[in-house]
């Protein structure tokens, strides 16, 4: 078997080029689809809060350790800890993220391809003159129809592995750079139309206005999940692109700087949707539709709406595209440096692979949607179990091997770049990914299946 040089491996080219990639990576579907469903499900206030403590206790110590972890390592995530503790178990932690990317990647991919739907919807003026009950009629007859979804997933998946096959320098690096923000200033002004909608005072609320009486257990977990889902942690996507990062680059300000925009424009979808969510009388627990039948709604009420529309979905392809690029990525690294194949060729089985799944995943939201497994349908199995089984169970491990099988010295070293830096806060951040982090992981997981009661 051909084995890989390891000499010519790619890497990002600048500082700016990593914060956009990173970035890039956590900024998505995320943010944008996934935390008003499951905030819409799970609470409001009460969530959201929960969600920002864990991303500031365990988010930004997990993706500081997966940075870490890469760039020493130099590899993907199951060579990464192959190579630095080489012949025990701790490789398996890799190679569980790398399931993890097959699974998320299969119904991600189901999301991204209504994303383009919805963009050719914006392009033909499908919108115009819909009600909010017919906008929500037009999401489900899309869904039902079968077909469309999965042409679109296929599109989408073509797209993503056009740009990984590029490399990381001339592909995930040179449109990260230039998408990225074009979309944070689209997505400004949304926000500012929605608080302007009469009655979006409710929706406001909703995000900000805690009600603690609707934590639970479950909620708990799933603000974890979304957590780590979000900052596109716990399965070694940022192992990957941390084995990429100059021996120049600063970790800690790298981590700082992804977290911070990543978790602002979750809240900048917060705001952007649950304005509209009540101000149309959508039910906020309306699931995996909610953004596809709320945004097109407050387009109708924009001057220009068209306009509007049409930029909106363009990004949010966009964005769905820095973050499948990513997730592919750690499939496609692992394959050309361990077995041995040319990158271009692990692109297209990766990608062969994970559209098969993924097409399941899609019909399971439509046609298929009475087909169940273990009493959920595809997509809800595989998104429950990657998000909150194997991302909260990657980021502990990763945390605990960080803590306690690295070595101080060796963390010290990465982190503060060999002394360069002063990293003062290595103490506090050894304390975290030593017992903060994995106890606080622990208790969730334990407390979420009924092994432990408060
Ligand atoms: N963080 C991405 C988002 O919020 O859309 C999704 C994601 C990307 C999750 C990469 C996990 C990952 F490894």
């Amino acid at each position: 078997m051909a084995k890989f040089d390891f000499s010519q491996r790619d890497s990002f080219s600048s500082k700016i080029g990593i914060i956009a990639a990173a970035a890039g990576s956590a900024i998505g579907l995320g943010n944008i689809w996934r935390f008003p469903y499951v905030a819409g499900q799970n609470g409001g206030a009460a969530f959201l809060i929960i969600y920002l403590l864990f991303v500031i206790a365990i988010g930004i110590p997990v993706m500081l350790s997966e940075f870490t972890i890469g760039r020493r390592g130099q590899r993907n995530p199951y060579g990464a800890f192959k190579k630095l503790r080489p012949g025990q178990p701790w490789c398996l932690i890799g190679i569980m993220g790398i399931a993890a990317a097959f699974f998320v990647l299969a119904f991600y991919s189901t999301i991204a391809g209504w994303t383009l739907e919805y963009l050719y919807r914006s392009v033909s003026n499908g919108f115009s003159g819909k009600s909010p009950s017919e906008l929500t009629e037009m999401f489900s007859d899309f869904q039902q129809g079968g077909l469309m979804p999965v042409i679109w997933q296929i599109v989408f998946m073509f797209l993503t592995a056009w740009i990984v096959y590029r490399g990381v320098r001339k592909g995930i690096e040179k449109y990260a750079k230039i998408l990225m923000p074009i979309f944070l200033v689209l997505i400004l002004v949304i926000c500012i139309r929605s608080i302007t909608l009469p009655g979006a005072g409710e929706g406001l609320n909703f995000l900000f206005k805690p009600d603690f009486s609707k934590i639970t257990p479950n909620v708990i977990l799933e603000a974890l999940g979304q957590a780590l889902f979000s900052l596109s942690i716990g399965m070694g996507t940022l192992i990957t692109y941390g084995s990429y990062i100059s021996k120049k680059d600063k970790l800690p300000n790298t981590a700082y700087s992804v977290a911070a925009a990543d978790t602002f424009v979750t809240v900048l979808a917060g705001i952007a949707i649950f304005p509209a969510v009540f101000a149309f009388g959508i039910n906020p627990a309306e699931g995996e539709a909610l953004v596809f039948i709320t945004l097109p709604g407050i387009f109708q009420q924009m001057a220009g709406g068209y306009f509007w529309s049409l930029f909106f979905f363009m990004l949010l392809v966009i964005a769905a595209l820095t973050s499948t690029i990513s997730i592919l990525e750690v499939v496609v690294a692992f394959f050309s440096e361990e077995l041995g194949i040319s990158r271009k060729r692990a692109t297209v089985v990766a990608t062969a692979i994970i559209t098969i799944i993924g097409i399941f995943c899609t019909l399971s939201q439509g046609p298929m949607e009475n087909m169940k497994i273990f009493g959920q349908s595809m997509f809800s199995l595989l998104e429950y179990t990657s998000v909150n089984l194997l991302l909260p169970l990657g980021g502990f491990f990763i945390v605990i091997f960080v803590g306690w099988v690295l070595g101080k010295r060796n963390v010290k070293d990465e982190l503060s770049n060999k002394g360069v830096l002063k990293a003062r806060f290595i103490n506090l951040f050894m304390v975290i990914v030593r017992v903060i982090a994995p106890v606080a992981i622990a208790i969730i997981f334990l407390n979420q299946l009924g092994l432990l009661k408060f």
